[in-house]
């Protein structure tokens, strides 16, 4: 079975997905984390993230291994750095880029046919990369619960990170290339009065139903 997942920045997309693919015993793809491997290798190599030219020139010669618990680029170990707040700042306008997402896409599509199952999720999983998957959900909650949720994870100020949120969001939903937005097909999951254990229970009901 392939279950895509898309979201807005902070809505606990990561953990659920996580959590439904242990359960089920597949493998589970984080495309954000692929996103910002590439935008950890343009800043590495000192490409300004805003010139299109250049960093589809790098993104074409990167390595790039995304793995669940560990990511490196170029064989540099960037499981941390591309949490960080310059990836953070810098990953919208590198995913932004219509080329980059081409191969990012192509990538996250051999993944789901090397495997036949698997969840996946990011901003256009379930309108782009995986349209025909077999469950596609659209898991969200208000900018207040995912900033408090954000905060929790990797400490700040939550108005200061509800604020940075909203930005990303506000990037990642006007952009031409693959913005992100809810499918007519997808099921909606306001995650901002559950629990994860809740959010994975209502998804593992979805899969059996
Ligand atoms: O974890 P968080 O919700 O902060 O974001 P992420 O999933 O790590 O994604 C980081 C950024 O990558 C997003 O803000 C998008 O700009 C971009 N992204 C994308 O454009 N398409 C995807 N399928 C996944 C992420």
């Amino acid at each position: 079975m392939i279950i895509a997942i898309d979201g807005p920045a902070g809505a606990g997309k990561s953990t659920v997905a996580r959590r439904v693919a242990d359960e089920l015993g597949v493998d589970y793809l984080d495309t954000g984390a692929m996103y910002r491997a590439a935008t950890f290798g343009v800043l590495a190599r000192e490409i300004d993230p805003a010139d299109a030219h250049a960093v589809i020139k790098v993104c074409g010669q990167l390595e790039l291994d995304v793995g669940v618990d560990r990511v490196v680029v170029d064989g540099v170990d960037a499981t941390s750095a591309i949490r960080g707040p310059k990836v953070t700042s810098a990953v919208s306008s590198v995913a932004a880029n219509p080329q980059v997402r081409s191969i990012l896409v192509e990538l996250q599509r051999a993944w789901v046919r090397n495997r036949g199952a698997g969840v996946v999720e990011g901003r256009d999983i379930t309108t782009v990369v995986l349209p025909d998957a077999d469950l596609k959900l659209f898991v969200t909650a208000s900018p207040r619960v995912r900033a408090e949720r954000r905060v929790a994870e990797s400490g700040g100020d939550v108005d200061a990170v509800e604020a940075s949120i909203a930005e990303r969001d506000r990037r990642d939903e006007t952009r031409e290339a693959s913005p992100l937005s809810i499918s007519s097909e997808a099921v909606v999951i306001d995650t901002s009065e559950m629990s994860i254990d809740d959010v994975v229970a209502d998804i593992l009901l979805r899969v059996q139903g």
